[in-house]
């Protein structure tokens, strides 16, 4: 989001019959690498389905800054990229904004680049550990400038000739698998990146549509070896975005928590590296319904029905974590409301998103009523069908830290409660979910956005 933007609280009220059919925008993390592969390949790509949310859109403009002509045709964004090896150095720092994933998959893409390249954005992401990426960008030859604790911001400088390394991945982390591929596309040789536990696949399917000469092996274990020979060509290509299933999450726990609802969510992505979130509510007794599974450009996609359904808790295994790490938030949401409990483990992940959301979870869920407890890396939430007492009748508003998805998740929880719930920002939505306001309301959920400051 841009710097200093006056934050808008918003509230959300108990509400009833959320219903309708819906399509949700283009995943943020196909739409980011569509911009960066987009950007960096021979040739034209034409991409339709985009989101335009902001943090997409500081994507594009770093890829404009390093040399890549975008401009946008109707529904179609037309990119013509600079050739693989051949981006520009940028003239200005590059701004992320709010996004972890733009800056972090950027520091790879052009980090081992013979020229410096700066690395900036606002309150929250200047916060974020970026010494995960910068660490075997350093192994590859890179000289880094960084603030205290590896913050922003950050000034790379790459060598003549990048090495080519072995990286094995330390934290479940897709950005880091694929900063340091993205790194290998501009380093001769092989670059190796072992992920013990696997994470979203995007990079490695995209970058082979795009022509990377990129395998994957797979051992017993399920260790995934991933190897991409540098310097080779990259073509560009057609890409339709599909519906976002992080973005799919709000409404999807709107429409299974608030009474008599029935809703259908089109174009939804069923990457199974993706769908840890829809699993769980099902095991929780959501009534989900699959329709018209597909396949998409090389994805699988659905279209979701969604009816108000009665939730009990579960035990949520730590292993499931990578595959619903930004699901959380809305889950621990739907669990204040399940019979009985609901305990989430191998959340370490979490402390270092867009806000502590662990903490940040707990903190809002205390405030509003909801019997939970914050561990060192779980969440313990005891629910409450009947959300009897729940929300603020004073109107305490919860923190979001500049954090979109516990904006969101609390606006959710506001609809099933007794009480109002108020939210002290909703302007960061923008960064992932433009439309979430309208659609929401929409379906008929009862959310406002206040005008005045927050305190
Ligand atoms: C993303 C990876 C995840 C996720 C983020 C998007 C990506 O982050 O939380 O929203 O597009 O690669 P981590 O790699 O930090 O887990």
């Amino acid at each position: 989001m841009s710097h200093g933007a006056r934050p808008k609280p918003a509230i959300s009220r108990k509400s009833l019959n959320l219903s309708g059919t819906i399509r949700i925008p283009g995943d943020k993390s196909i739409s980011h690498r569509s911009f960066m592969f987009g950007g960096l390949a021979s040739g034209e790509t034409r991409i339709t389905g985009l989101l335009e949310g902001e943090d997409v859109i500081n994507t594009g403009k770093a890829m404009r800054a390093m040399g890549a002509r975008i401009r946008k045709e109707d529904d179609a964004w037309i990119i013509n990229g600079t050739g693989n090896g051949a981006l520009l150095a940028p003239e200005a720092p590059l701004d992320f904004g709010n996004a972890g994933t733009g800056c972090r998959l950027t520091m790879g893409l052009v980090g081992v680049y013979d020229f410096a390249s700066t690395f900036i954005g606002d309150a929250s992401l200047t916060k974020r550990p970026m010494g995960r990426v910068l660490n075997p960008l350093r192994e590859m030859g890179v000289q880094v400038t960084s603030a205290d604790g590896d913050r922003l911001p950050v000034t790379l400088n790459g060598p003549k000739t990048p090495n080519p390394i072995t990286y094995r991945v330390p934290m479940a982390s897709a950005q880091v698998k694929s900063a340091v591929l993205l790194a290998g596309l501009n380093t001769p040789g092989t670059t190796t990146v072992i992920e013990p536990v696997m994470t979203r696949d995007h990079t490695e399917k995209m970058l082979q549509g795009f022509g990377a000469s990129l395998s994957v092996d797979t051992d017993v274990d399920g260790v995934r070896t991933i190897r991409l020979e540098g310097r080779g060509k990259l073509t560009g290509q057609v890409i339709d975005v599909p519906g976002d299933p992080s973005s799919t999450a709000f409404p999807l726990v709107a429409a299974l928590l608030v009474p008599g609802s029935d809703v259908t969510i089109l174009n939804v992505l069923m990457n199974p590296t993706r769908t840890g979130l829809i699993l769980t509510l099902q095991e929780m007794g959501a009534d989900i319904e699959v329709l018209n599974a597909r396949t998409a450009g090389g994805e699988d996609v659905a279209d979701l029905r969604v009816r108000h359904s009665e939730l009990k808790g579960v035990s949520v295994p730590e292993d499931r974590a990578p595959s619903m790490i930004d699901e959380y938030p809305v889950l621990a949401v739907a669990a204040a409301f399940a019979e009985g409990q609901t305990v989430m483990h191998g959340l370490e992940e979490l402390r270092v998103k867009e806000s502590d959301r662990l903490t940040a979870v707990a903190d809002g869920l205390k405030l509003n009523g909801v019997d939970c407890d914050e561990g060192e890396a779980s969440l313990l939430v005891r629910g409450l069908p009947s959300g009897k007492g729940y929300g603020s009748a004073t109107g305490a508003a919860v923190k979001t830290h500049l954090d979109h998805r516990i904006a969101m998740s609390f606006l959710v929880m506001g609809l099933v409660s007794e009480h109002p719930v108020s939210v002290d920002d909703a302007t960061m939505i923008a960064t992932s979910f433009p439309e979430f306001m309208d659609l929401m309301t929409g379906l008929g959920a009862q959310i406002e956005i206040l005008e005045s400051a927050a305190a």
